[in-house]
């Protein structure tokens, strides 16, 4: 099973409580690693995060700084805690625009953990979907062994950011907000999506499990007739 989280709300969490919008992200970053063993205690394989998306980079400068060092505490932190329970981490979006020390950090954490299998973590960071169709379609037009009249969803599916990952089948989103602002679009074509009003730092194990109880209730067809109506 793959879910993917879009991570909302935290700066409305923090100013409800009259704190500053990183107080907000810091609480933001324990609930990925409380959610992290909810993962593993459930056996989900697949996990992703929407950490930061290409158009958070319009935010004031002093947040996206203290958001990136964030990040890049949360994944050496994490380095060894990754090998030891062998989780392979994978980033994606445009990495080239994040600060150095943050890409030098993803990158080896990528190499260290590119053997594993046992559980995927993939975290979006300056993600946009439309800019990986841009990026995707750019290095496709560039491969002259494109054969494009031939050309199929599973070969175009090789040219995205999640090239070797399975689609999402859950997606949730915190906050209330009621859309995917560009995350995964393609890839979430038949995923099921659940909101909660819950702020990301308030979201916890137990919202988490319901999430996924309701994805087990929900009937997924993939656009195919139901079979016990087409006995
Ligand atoms: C959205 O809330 C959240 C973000 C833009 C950043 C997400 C980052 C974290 C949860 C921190 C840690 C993550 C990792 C992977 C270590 P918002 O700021 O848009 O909230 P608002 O909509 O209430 O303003």
């Amino acid at each position: 099973m793959h879910v993917a989280f879009i991570m909302d709300g935290n700066g409305r969490w923090a100013q409800a409580r009259g704190l500053p919008r990183h107080e907000g992200h810091r609480r933001g970053a324990a609930v990925v690693k409380k959610i992290l063993r909810v993962v593993e205690k459930n056996g989900i394989k697949y996990a992703t995060f929407f950490a930061f998306s290409s158009e958070n980079f319009s935010r004031p400068e002093s947040e996206i700084n203290f958001l990136m060092n964030l990040f890049e505490k949360f994944l050496k932190k994490y380095n060894k805690t990754f090998c030891e329970k062998e989780v392979r981490f994978r980033a994606i979006g445009d990495l080239s625009q994040l600060p150095i020390n943050l890409q030098l950090a993803i990158e080896k954490l990528i190499q260290n953990t590119a053997c594993f299998d046992k559980f995927h973590l993939t975290i979006a960071l300056n993600y946009g979907a439309r800019s990986e169709v841009i990026y995707a379609m750019r290095n496709l037009l560039k491969n002259k062994n494109v054969d494009v009249d031939n050309l199929t969803w599973e070969d175009f599916e090789q040219y995205l950011y999640t090239k070797d990952l399975p689609d999402p089948d859950l997606i949730i989103r915190t906050s209330g907000e009621q859309r995917l602002s560009n995350f995964l679009l393609l890839q979430s074509a038949y995923a099921e999506l659940y909101f909660t009003k819950t702020y990301w730092p308030d979201f916890d194990e137990k919202e988490f499990l319901l999430a996924i109880e309701d994805y087990g209730i929900r009937e997924r067809r993939m656009g195919k007739i139901n079979d016990k109506t087409n006995n």
